[in-house]
């Protein structure tokens, strides 16, 4: 019987998350992560590092779940005034929307909350040198009206990543 009332809310708590406005904090989907993202904005403990120039300052545009339960980013950097893209994988943890990679020391990148539908925040812990650096991204994406990356014109001009198409 306690097994019974078990499986009954456990099929309540997953029809839930049928809903696909609804907000998830924990036992990411990440294969509905998949796609093109904007950055909207980043907060950082160490300003310098998401400044102008700043070794954190990226531009992630397409993120990719792989079949290994890893996720690919397409990332774009400024050096030196120029657009640099490049494609790392961050590898999966054990944790569930938890990733690894190394990018100026070594980093930790954790799924805070996401709708899959309209944005995601990633948390990136960063420890370089001993010092640890914490950042907050927010990332939007243009599935609700249906619009594939060649509709969209980004209005953001700070940065030869955001001029570029
Ligand atoms: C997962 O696959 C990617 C792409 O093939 C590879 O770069 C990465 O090292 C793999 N990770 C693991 C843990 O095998
Ligand atoms: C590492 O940190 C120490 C102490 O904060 C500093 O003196 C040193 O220059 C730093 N090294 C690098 C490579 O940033």
């Amino acid at each position: 019987m306690g097994l019974l009332l078990l499986s009954l809310g456990l099929s309540l708590v997953c029809a839930q998350k049928f809903d696909p406005r609804a907000i998830v904090q924990q036992n990411y989907n990440m294969a509905r992560v998949s796609g093109v993202w904007y950055l909207i904005s980043m907060a950082s403990s160490d300003l310098k590092r998401i400044e102008k120039d700043g070794d954190l300052r990226v531009f992630i545009r397409n993120i990719q779940y792989l079949q290994n339960g890893s996720l690919m980013f397409d990332f774009r950097f400024v050096v030196q005034g120029a657009c640099e893209e490049v494609v790392v994988v961050c590898e999966k943890t054990d944790r569930n929307g938890e990733f690894s990679i190394s990018y100026e020391g070594k980093n930790k990148v954790t799924v805070l909350e996401t709708d899959y539908w309209n944005y995601i925040t990633f948390y990136l812990q960063n420890i370089k040198n001993k010092t640890e650096t914490r950042v907050l991204a927010l990332f939007e994406t243009c599935k609700k009206y249906k619009l594939d990356s060649q509709n969209i014109i980004e209005m953001s001009r700070q940065d030869p990543c955001y001029a570029r198409r």
